[in-house]
């Protein structure tokens, strides 16, 4: 019993080995690391991955897709061209970066924490001001309904129809 689930275990490994080996050989499924094109608030240093992620994250805070502020390619309007800075919404964001950055490393972060304070230091984040929308709500949020029974956790209100596509 622990035997035969042993092998299964070496085989899969060898399989694993195996594969690696092949497709480095023959460049299966080896894309080359994607560049960064036109960078210009994200620290050099930063990686496509790391901005990529950074961009999901814009996407949930905003309640918006990645053509809220990518602008299209001009030969093909059906794929984005990420580093074009066509779209004024690009510009805007990349302040808005900058802001939120200021604002943490010159007064969040100066914030003195009792040694009874076991809360951890919070950042501000798009989220902290934008709650899911392109545009801040003016007015405070109503609170979060209860969900029905048997459903998942209360949503906060969407703006309506701002969220491009
Ligand atoms: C709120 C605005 C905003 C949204 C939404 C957004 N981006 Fe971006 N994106 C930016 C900004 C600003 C930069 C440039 C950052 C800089 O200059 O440091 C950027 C840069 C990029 C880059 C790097 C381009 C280059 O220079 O090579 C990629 C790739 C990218 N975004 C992909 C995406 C994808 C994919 C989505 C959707 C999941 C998305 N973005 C959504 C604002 C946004
Ligand atoms: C301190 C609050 C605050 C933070 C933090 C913040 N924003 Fe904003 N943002 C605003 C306000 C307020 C506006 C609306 C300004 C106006 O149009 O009058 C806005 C507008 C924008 C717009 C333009 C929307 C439109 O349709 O005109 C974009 C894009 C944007 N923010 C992106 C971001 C991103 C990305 C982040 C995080 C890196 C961020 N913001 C962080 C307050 C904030």
């Amino acid at each position: 019993m622990i035997s035969s689930h042993r092998k299964k275990i070496n085989l899969l490994l060898t399989l694993t080995v195996a594969g690696a080996l092949i497709s480095q050989s023959f460049n299966i499924q080896q894309p080359k690391p994607k560049k960064l094109m036109n960078i210009k608030v994200f620290p050099s240093t930063a990686t496509f991955d790391e901005v990529d992620h950074a961009m999901d994250q814009f996407k949930v805070d905003l309640g918006v897709k990645c053509n809220y502020c990518h602008a299209p390619e001009k030969d093909n309007p059906r794929k984005m061209d990420m580093p074009s800075d066509a779209n004024p919404n690009k510009d805007i964001a990349r302040d808005m970066i900058r802001m939120t950055e200021e604002m943490n490393k010159k007064y969040i972060a100066t914030i003195k924490h009792t040694e009874s304070d076991t809360s951890k230091l919070q950042l501000v984040t798009c989220n902290t001001c934008h709650r899911g929308a392109p545009k801040p709500f003016a007015k405070p949020l109503p609170a979060p309904q209860p969900p029905p029974p048997g459903q998942g956790p209360g949503q906060w209100p969407k703006a309506n129809g701002t969220s491009g596509k």
